[in-house]
């Protein structure tokens, strides 16, 4: 069967890759999906199963450190762009275990970036779209927003080694004349992410009525975008970004996470049929995640401007929408926990 385009999407078993790949294997039929994952704890197949049989798709395994790996891929399929998501991706992770973010976020882009330079001869209709956080810029204060010209100012091993990234992918732009576009983007949640992250570990715990651990004082601003409107934003911006840009990509909805603890609990209460106030009895304040960044808040204008993108799912209703989902998927939440994951805190604290 012979495609329009043969797209390298890696770390597509992930949470935001499972939305994107779902979306672009419906959307363009024409296009063959090649996903590339190493199946760590963080990746799943069983997300990917509504559209593992289309004739559009193909999944591997494998780890983007295995240049032999990628160079084999690149020779097979003559990819005509690359969405590159594969990465280490929990900041509280990252300070227990700097190594494997700095293998995979730095040493296995660069593989990546290695295969693509050395495939691609003729850079013609070539993209190389690397997917990057908003954590590269550092910490705000109480106001201001993170733009494309904000000087990188990561804080965390996790955010130094997205940083990192983000300079050889640029570097490669400026070296090699590598086409290549970078998206920095605030947290995402929604369903399929798993349950370290804080949005659906609140609703775990809710459920089981665990402690609801929170950081610090709780006073830390986040923006939160609902992932899908993530997805369609890598879409726009792979179909029409301008080669060797940056776009800043964000929900326009920030919160301090005591306030978005208070507001799921509500929800659970109600989801769960129990009297209001039940699951905020569940909040514990427990000491601060290490070089905890205050405040992030995007300046998503220029993705807006230039391209017409906005968030489309407002925050209560993409939060209950995302509380029903847990709930409706305890089985997927089950599996997933059931093997080696222990919460940050447990393994430091023990609380
Ligand atoms: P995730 O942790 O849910 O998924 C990462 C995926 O990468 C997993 O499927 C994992 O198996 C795979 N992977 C890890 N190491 C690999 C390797 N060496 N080789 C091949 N595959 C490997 O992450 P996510 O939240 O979906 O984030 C995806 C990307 O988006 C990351 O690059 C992350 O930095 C970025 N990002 C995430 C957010 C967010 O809020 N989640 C926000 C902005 C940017
Ligand atoms: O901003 C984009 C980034 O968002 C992505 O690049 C990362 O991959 C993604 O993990 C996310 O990073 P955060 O550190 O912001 O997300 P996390 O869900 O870990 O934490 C969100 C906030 O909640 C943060 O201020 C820490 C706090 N927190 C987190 C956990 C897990 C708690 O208070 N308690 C918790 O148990």
């Amino acid at each position: 069967m012979s495609f329009e385009k043969n797209i390298l999407i890696t770390g597509g078993a992930g949470f935001i890759g499972t939305h994107l790949v779902k979306l672009l294997v419906n959307k363009y039929p024409n296009y063959h999906i090649i996903n590339l994952d190493k199946l760590t704890y963080a990746g799943n197949l069983e997300n990917l199963k509504s559209i593992e049989n289309q004739a559009n798709y193909t999944f591997i395994k494998g780890d983007i450190l295995n240049q032999d790996l990628l160079q084999e891929l690149f020779n097979t399929y003559q990819f005509d762009g690359v969405i590159h998501l594969a990465a280490e991706s929990h900041v509280d992770r990252s300070i227990t275990n700097p190594l494997s973010f700095l293998e995979t976020n730095i040493i296995g882009t660069m593989c990546l970036l290695n295969a693509a330079r050395a495939a691609w001869t003729n850079l013609d209709n070539k993209l190389f779209y690397h997917i990057s956080t908003d954590e590269v810029y550092g910490s705000l204060g109480e106001t201001g927003y993170f733009t494309e010209e904000t000087p990188y100012d990561p804080r965390s091993p996790y955010s130094a080694s997205k940083a990192s990234s983000d300079h050889l992918v640029r570097a490669y732009y400026h070296t090699y004349n590598l086409p290549v576009i970078i998206s920095n983007c605030s947290n995402n949640y929604g369903p399929y992410q798993f349950p370290e992250k804080l949005i659906p570990l609140m609703i775990n715990n809710i459920k089981n009525n665990k402690p609801l651990p929170v950081y610090g004082d709780g006073n830390y601003t986040r923006d939160w975008l609902w992932v899908e409107d993530h997805a369609a934003a890598i879409d726009l911006i792979f179909q029409k970004g301008r080669v060797g840009e940056t776009y800043n990509i964000g929900g326009n909805n920030e919160r301090k996470n005591i306030e978005l603890v208070h507001t799921l609990c509500n929800i659970m209460d109600e989801l769960l049929q129990r009297p209001v106030g039940t699951s905020q009895e569940l909040i514990t304040f427990v000491k601060d995640r290490p070089g905890h960044d205050k405040r992030y808040a995007i300046d998503a204008s220029k993705l807006k401007n230039e391209l017409g993108w906005s968030p489309t799912v407002q925050p209560e209703e993409g939060l209950r929408r995302t509380a029903e989902w847990y709930l409706a998927n305890a089985d997927w939440l089950e599996r997933v926990t059931s093997g080696t994951y222990e919460h940050y805190y447990e393994k430091q604290y023990g609380n």
